[in-house]
């Protein structure tokens, strides 16, 4: 974080330690209290005098586009969190930057245009059924909907990004994951930390944690080299062990294994917290269910939705954006400014910690009413029209703006539509409390309980 002194507002904080403990305790709960009473740019402060960090944040629609978007040349991936995100998860496409980062970019976007991702439905649907299959005889007819989503999203990225069936991955990941994203929190709210060497319980833990993680990565690669070939297409392993054995390629064996690693990260625990809540929220809102199953019933008449339905499931769409406005599954995005900035009248300084926060944004009642509420109906085309571009971005923007998007969307919507078609959702858990890691992470259980459904 850097250190510095402006007029930008700000919480006071603890006379010695500014937001220390705040930011740690409920680091949303502390950026959108700023916001309410402090304005669109402000400034907080964490830690001792001597050794104190400050952070802007900036949760106007338009300033989070100047920051994603129109000025992003000077905010860049060099915050302290993003820095031990890298340090964490390796120099991926996620967290590189300059070269490398136009380099890994270029090779993986033929896996990421629309036709081509377009193309990755039937096996999506495959896996959407799969993980169906036990929701017949689960006990009590209860099913918890982000743990199931989480094995879903896992699958459809290993099978579709990887050629491989993580089945035997899936608990690791799933179990290593969260402690990663909660020692890069910790340190990524701390002014100053300990040596990652130490050896400390955290430290001990969250390096047990990333020798498991990277070993599943390996594994991954040693499998999909064994079965040879292309698992039907070209898929990113086979693109990115081409470039290794290419010159202007490069690639060495770990960065494989970090690009491997990102789009662990980025692909599966994020389209699995969107849909998750996308379910929760039609368990606990039985109107707007009911309509989510007529447009199913109507559009699909029984079969297995495709790609070419998307369109065509318009309120689908609607529930999912309504679920990522209130649970944005990256509820915070960090750069840190190169040069002095103006921001909404304020001067955010050169070398500045700086936060956007969609968790914020999308609660802002100046794009919002009543933000609290879920409401479909703020996703028609006309209201989407009535507002600023980055009143919504849980996808980020600009040029590091998500390259997953369409393929989050797609699985989703084919995983929301194949649920709908067999299922009605009750809400056992009323509340499902959240906290901020790297993503966003549930607190508590989602269970729903589930009724046949027929058309
Ligand atoms: C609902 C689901 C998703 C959400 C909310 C989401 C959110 C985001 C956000 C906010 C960023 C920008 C981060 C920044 O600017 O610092 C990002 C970047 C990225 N996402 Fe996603 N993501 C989702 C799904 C996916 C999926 C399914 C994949 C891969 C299959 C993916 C891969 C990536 C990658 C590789 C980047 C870095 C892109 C770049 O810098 O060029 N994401 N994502």
């Amino acid at each position: 974080m850097a250190t510095t002194t402006t007029e930008v507002p700000g919480p006071a904080g603890l006379p010695l330690l500014g937001s220390m403990f705040d930011l740690k305790n409920d680091s949303l709960g502390t950026f959108l209290r700023s916001q309410r009473e402090h304005g669109d740019v402000i400034r907080i402060t964490a830690g001792p005098p001597g050794m104190r960090g400050v952070v802007y944040g900036v949760f106007s629609a338009e300033g989070a586009q100047q920051v994603l978007a129109t000025e992003s040349a000077n905010f860049r991936k060099d915050n302290h969190f993003y820095q031990e995100v890298r340090e964490s998860f390796g120099n991926g496409l996620l967290t590189s930057q300059d070269e490398d980062y136009l380099r890994q970019r270029r090779l993986v976007q033929p896996l990421f245009t629309r036709r081509r991702v377009d193309s990755y439905a039937e096996a999506i649907a495959a896996e959407v059924a799969t993980v169906l299959g036990p929701w017949r005889t689960a006990e009590d007819s209860t099913v918890d909907v982000l743990d199931e989503m989480t094995t879903l999203a896992l699958r459809a990225v290993a099978r579709i990004l990887f050629g491989t069936d993580v089945e035997a991955a899936v608990e690791i990941v799933e179990r290593a994951f969260p402690v990663m994203g909660d020692y890069v929190l910790r340190r990524g709210y701390s002014p100053r930390n300990l040596p990652r060497h130490w050896p400390t319980p955290g430290n001990r833990r969250a390096a047990a944690a990333h020798e498991e993680l990277y070993a599943v990565c390996d594994r991954i690669i040693a499998e999909r080299r064994a079965a040879g070939g292309d698992a039907g297409g070209q898929d990113l392993l086979t693109l990115l062990a081409e470039a290794e054995s290419t010159e202007d390629g490069s690639f060495d064996a770990s960065e494989l294994r970090e690009q491997v690693l990102v789009f662990l990260l980025a692909g599966h625990e994020t389209t699995a917290t969107s849909l998750g809540f996308a379910l929760h929220l039609l368990a606990l809102h039985p109107e707007q269910q009911k309509r989510a199953h007529e447009e199913v019933d109507r559009v699909l008449a029984g079969r297995t939705p495709g790609a070419a339905d998307l369109e065509a499931l318009p309120y689908l769409t609607q529930v999912l954006k309504e679920a990522m406005r209130l649970f944005p599954a990256a509820p915070v995005v960090g750069r840190r400014a190169v040069a002095a900035t103006e921001i909404g009248g304020h001067t955010i300084p050169a070398g500045a910690d700086v936060i956007v926060a969609p968790w914020v944004t999308h609660r802002h009642p100046a794009y919002w009413e009543e933000p609290d509420r879920f409401d479909p109906e703020r996703f028609t085309p006309e209201a989407e029209a009535g507002r600023p571009r980055y009143a919504w971005f849980p996808f980020g923007g600009g040029p590091r703006a998500c390259i997953g998007q369409h393929f989050s969307m797609l699985e989703s919507v084919i995983a929301l539509a194949m649920i709908l078609q067999a299922h009605e959702l009750a809400a056992i858990d009323t509340e499902v409390p959240v906290s901020a890691a790297i993503t966003l992470q549930a607190a508590g259980r989602a269970r729903v309980r589930l009724r046949p459904h027929t058309a």
